[in-house]
């Protein structure tokens, strides 16, 4: 069912891990299944991610997807980090089962709620970033219950 690139990433997952006094951090739940998944991201004056790491409570999809988006984002400037789509991540895995795609989601909507984040802190905006919609930092869930 899963590809040997799936297979590789879901058992030797690389960046797994937090980043202290990371630039942005972004955290996204799928409500469909309750996952989460936490992205870190180091970015230099330049604008170029020096390092990415994540931490996923989440399936085997999630995690593999989330290991290589990590793999895509380091190196890139943070516009080039915004062409790492899911469908970027899948590809780059040699695909996912239909049913685990909205799991690939999860990954882009981590690396868009840490730049988000990045962007928050630093006073910039990102041309082509919009604000996260599922970003759910602790302090906000409450609010988006009600
Ligand atoms: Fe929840 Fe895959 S089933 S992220």
């Amino acid at each position: 069912m899963y590809t040997e690139k799936v297979m590789d990433h879901f058992q030797n997952p690389r960046n797994v891990g937090e980043i202290d006094n990371a630039s942005g951090v972004g955290t996204v739940g799928n409500a469909k299944c309750g996952d989460i998944m936490r992205m870190y991201l180091d970015i230099d004056d330049n604008g170029v991610i020096r390092d990415c790491k994540f931490k996923t409570f989440g399936c085997g999809a999630a995690v593999a997807t989330s290991s290589m988006a990590t793999e895509l984002v380091i190196g890139k400037t943070i516009q080039e980090a915004l062409q790492v789509t899911n469908k970027a991540v899948m590809e780059a895995l040699d695909g996912l089962p239909p049913v685990k795609v909205h799991c690939s989601l999860l990954a882009e909507e981590a690396i868009h709620a840490a730049l988000w984040d990045y962007a928050q802190k630093n006073g910039i905006q990102i041309e082509g970033l919009e604000k996260p919609k599922s970003d759910i930092h602790e302090d906000e869930e409450q609010e988006e219950e009600y």
